[in-house]
């Protein structure tokens, strides 16, 4: 049986970790990437030796993305998930729109995960999947307004996506998905979300592994579709 492969960017702590921890478990190799040092991290990779290899990745730093392209060969990832995301400041209301700090959460959290996944597609065989970890506050059509900054991050990062898709991984054969983790009790999401991380990241998981064609969609961690 050959083995699968999956690369997680964003995997010191939070739904992160929990998918790589979950992908060791369900027989991946796992690249999981890290800014410093994650205690988690480390522990994950000791308890699922020889599964998870960590690697260092900032998602706004182009050369250190480029330094993931040596640990696969071309064609050899089933999975790639692009995790990484901040919260950005406490005040996003209308009233406060600040130029930088809107630049700030849109580069960490639609460029250089856009960048990313662009950069790293070439390792993604035929039949894999790109995961672009959103949010459903990235919907317009399900929002209620206010959280500006992290909102207009996750919309900028859907239409990249969708770019992604149709003008690099189609003709690849490789789908790309826009994922909602749910409401999910990390440092992000806080002690009273809807759910735990094994519930959003065994979901998740399930998601993209049941992709059978190369599509763009915009995808909850229980299967539901996600309007734009
Ligand atoms: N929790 C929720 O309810 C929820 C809901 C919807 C969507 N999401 C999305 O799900 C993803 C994970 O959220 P979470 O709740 O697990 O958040 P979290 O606990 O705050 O973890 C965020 C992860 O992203 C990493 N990260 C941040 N900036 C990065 C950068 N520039 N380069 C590389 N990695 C970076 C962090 O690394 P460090 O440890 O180095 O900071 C950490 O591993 C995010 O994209 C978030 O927007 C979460």
């Amino acid at each position: 049986m050959s083995e699968k492969t999956a690369i997680v960017i964003g995997a010191s702590r939070g739904i992160g970790l929990g998918l790589t921890k979950e992908l060791a478990r369900r027989g991946y190799k796992v690249i999981a990437t890290q800014r410093g040092e994650s205690e988690g991290l480390r522990e994950a990779a000791r308890q699922y030796e020889p599964a998870i290899e960590i690697a260092k990745c900032d998602v706004t730093d182009k050369n250190s993305v480029a330094g993931l392209k040596g640990k696969c060969g071309d064609g050899s990832v089933d999975l790639l998930i692009v995790n990484a995301g901040v919260w950005g400041p406490q005040d996003q209301s209308l009233e406060d729109l600040d130029r930088e700090k809107m630049a700030d959460i849109i580069e960490t959290n639609a460029i250089g995960p856009a960048h990313a996944a662009l950069a790293l597609l070439p390792l993604l065989k035929k039949g894999g999947t790109v995961g672009m970890m959103t949010s459903k506050m990235g919907s317009i059509a399900d929002s209620s307004g206010g959280t500006n900054y992290y909102r207009v991050s996750k919309v900028a990062q859907n239409m990249l996506s969708r770019s992604l898709f149709e003008q690099h991984a189609k003709d690849r054969g490789v789908g790309v998905l826009s994922l909602h983790p749910g409401w999910v009790q990390t440092d992000m999401g806080g002690p009273n979300a809807l759910i735990d991380v094994d519930t959003s990241v065994n979901g998740l998981l399930d998601v993209l592994e049941n992709e059978s064609e190369p599509r763009h969609a915009f995808i909850a961690y229980d299967g539901q579709t996600v309007p734009w």
